[in-house]
């Protein structure tokens, strides 16, 4: 199993661990992350949730050979369930990116309560050069985060950008040198067992419920584009360039 989770004193820690593949995200490790984000709710042991890679790379988002083989159809989709899990969760979640975040890496990271990076960290939501489109609500939050300019540098061109940046379009809290951020946000997911759990929940859902009717429109709508454009041959091209190892050729289209 690529996904270790472990309960310690009062964190439910979800690590993502594939590193002979980056990270890449299967069906498997989706189910395995939603079904934990999901026990959690009611697990009165869990006051917080730490999301974590490994120390040379968060995650290269979804696993392409996976994603060609059964591409996601509907909401049952394990991918779906993990998403729907975040948003659901009840528990703070906070996350620490050593590395690359690429893709839905970067996307769960809009879903986090506290994100900390390190100094290596390197984001990117290339959807756009796998002749894909934004998902799970990035199109409405990475906007309205960094503003229409930066925005479209970093969905439509695809740009990556560093840990500083993210802490400067407002999707990190703060960098920290790569040796010490996993440790770092486990403390700060561990100062939730000082703080009453019902303040904190209900803290969070107030938090986000101005907004929420507008993110979940938003994400269906991304992701009847996001399916169709699965099958088109833009992205076919594009993951056979990934595996191919060449760059993609984009000029017949
Ligand atoms: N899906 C499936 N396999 C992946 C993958 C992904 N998203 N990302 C990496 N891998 C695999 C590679 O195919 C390779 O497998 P192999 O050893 O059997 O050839 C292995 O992981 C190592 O990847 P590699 O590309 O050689 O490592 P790198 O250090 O040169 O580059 C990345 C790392 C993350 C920059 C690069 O792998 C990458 O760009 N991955 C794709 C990211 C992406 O487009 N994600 C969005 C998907 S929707």
């Amino acid at each position: 199993m690529s996904i270790k989770t472990a309960i310690v004193n009062g964190v439910l820690t979800i690590e993502i661990a594939r590193p002979e593949k980056k990270n890449a995200l299967t069906r498997a490790m989706y189910q395995a992350m939603a079904d934990a984000l999901v026990a959690a709710n009611d697990d009165k042991t869990v006051r917080a949730v730490l999301i974590q890679g490994q120390p040379s790379i968060f995650t290269s988002g979804n696993d392409i050979e996976d994603f060609m083989a059964s591409p996601p159809r509907d909401e049952e989709a394990p991918v779906f369930q993990f998403m729907k899990a975040m948003i659901g969760c009840n528990k703070p979640i906070v996350a620490a990116v050593n590395g690359a975040a690429i893709g839905i890496g970067t996307t769960l990271l809009l879903h986090c309560d506290l994100v900390y990076v390190a100094d290596d960290a390197r984001l990117a939501m290339p959807f756009v050069s796998l002749g894909l489109v934004p998902e799970f609500g990035s199109s409405l939050i990475v906007p309205r985060l960094m503003g229409q300019r930066r925005a479209a540098e970093k969905l439509l061109l695809g740009d990556p950008f560093t840990g500083e940046q993210a802490v400067e379009y407002g999707i990190a809290n703060s960098v920290l040198p790569a040796g010490e951020v996993v440790n770092y946000a486990r403390r700060v997911a561990e100062r939730f067992n000082s703080l009453p759990p019902t303040a904190v929940m209900e803290s969070k859902k107030l938090m986000r419920r101005s907004t929420e009717e507008e993110l979940l429109n938003t994400i269906q709508v991304e992701a009847e584009i996001f399916g169709a454009r699965l099958r088109s041959p833009e992205a076919i091209e594009a993951f056979q360039a990934f595996f191919q190892k060449r760059q993609p050729d984009f000029s017949k289209f």
